[in-house]
């Protein structure tokens, strides 16, 4: 594909991705306005001209406004261009992918009903998604992107040894072991049991930490309560520096002074969702992958 045919179009959650995204392009990226009513509803224009061109909306969903605001980039884009390709590095809500009580909605399955819902949209393109299953939910073409080796590459370039690749929990096993066996790094999985909504409590596999400098990996930090017990029991076990990277950094509450008081030296995430910890970018993973569109 040719990427100057190629017109970024950022939304509000993801304007420094975007922006990383159409310099690996070279492409342009639209100027768009994003505000709200005096009734508190969102406004959302893309000012500038993108007509014919392809269009790929860059949007993480991590506050409810932000579905809003992509289904109305999706809306504007479709009167004015022939393909639109929606970019959502952090697919929010799919940690609820499944009915866990009577009565309770499948969250991720309504948000790709919406989203999909514009016969406009041509392509979906995630990162790292929860569970990779959720994606049967998509009517339209989606692909999962796999910052791993982005992950593992960071870690390489620290030069930190000994270091030891750690899954916080079975969740995380794949990624651990995806960021790990490329670079002939050690890795093992710790177990979890979520007691209720923040308050986690961890069992140890056979692990032998102890003097190791460890990367607790995941997808998701959110209340830093999974990292923060990974953290104390890899201690107790004598663990040297520990070290928590995650692919998307929610960071909600206090998560970070939790970590911190819980023996972490240092937190790291990439940018999908942007913040001071997004120290490794995303943007290359996603250029190539929409190089490569027929
Ligand atoms: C859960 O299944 C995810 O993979 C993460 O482990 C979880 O979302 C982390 O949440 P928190 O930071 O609140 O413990």
């Amino acid at each position: 594909m040719n990427d100057s045919e190629l017109t970024i179009i950022p939304g509000k959650a993801s304007q420094l991705l975007a922006a990383r995204v159409a310099a690996e392009l070279g492409c342009e990226v639209a100027l768009c306005e994003f505000r709200r009513f005096p009734d508190g509803e969102l406004y959302t224009r893309i000012l500038d001209d993108v007509e014919g061109e392809h269009a790929v909306i860059v949007q993480s969903l991590m506050a409810d406004s932000d579905l809003i605001a992509l289904l109305q980039l999706i809306d504007a884009a479709a009167e004015e261009v022939s393909r639109i390709s929606a970019v959502i590095p952090y697919l929010g809500y799919a940690r609820q992918d499944k009915k866990f009580k009577h009565g309770e909605a499948v969250s991720i399955r309504a948000i790709a009903k919406s989203i999909c819902a514009n016969t406009a949209l041509d392509s979906i393109f995630v990162v790292n998604v929860h569970n990779p299953a959720e994606l049967r939910y998509f009517t339209v073409e989606t692909r999962e992107l796999d910052a791993s080796s982005i992950i593992g590459d960071y870690i390489r370039r620290r030069d930190i040894d000994p270091v030891v690749i750690i899954a916080p929990d079975g969740g995380a096993e794949d990624l651990a072991r995806a960021v790990a066996v490329p670079h002939g790094f050690d890795y093992d999985v710790l177990h979890k049991k979520r007691l209720t909504g923040d308050v986690v409590e961890m069992k140890t596999e056979e692990l032998d930490v102890s003097g190791k400098n460890i990367f607790i990996v995941d997808d998701i930090i959110s209340t830093g309560g999974t990292i923060a017990e990974a953290s104390r029991i890899l201690k107790e076990q004598g663990a040297h520096d520990i070290y928590a990277f995650c692919v998307h950094g929610l960071f909600v509450q206090n998560a970070i002074i939790r970590m911190y008081h819980a023996g972490i030296k240092e937190v790291v995430s990439t940018d999908t969702v942007e913040s001071a910890f997004s120290r490794v970018s995303v943007a290359n993973l996603i250029a190539n992958s929409l190089s490569a569109l027929e």
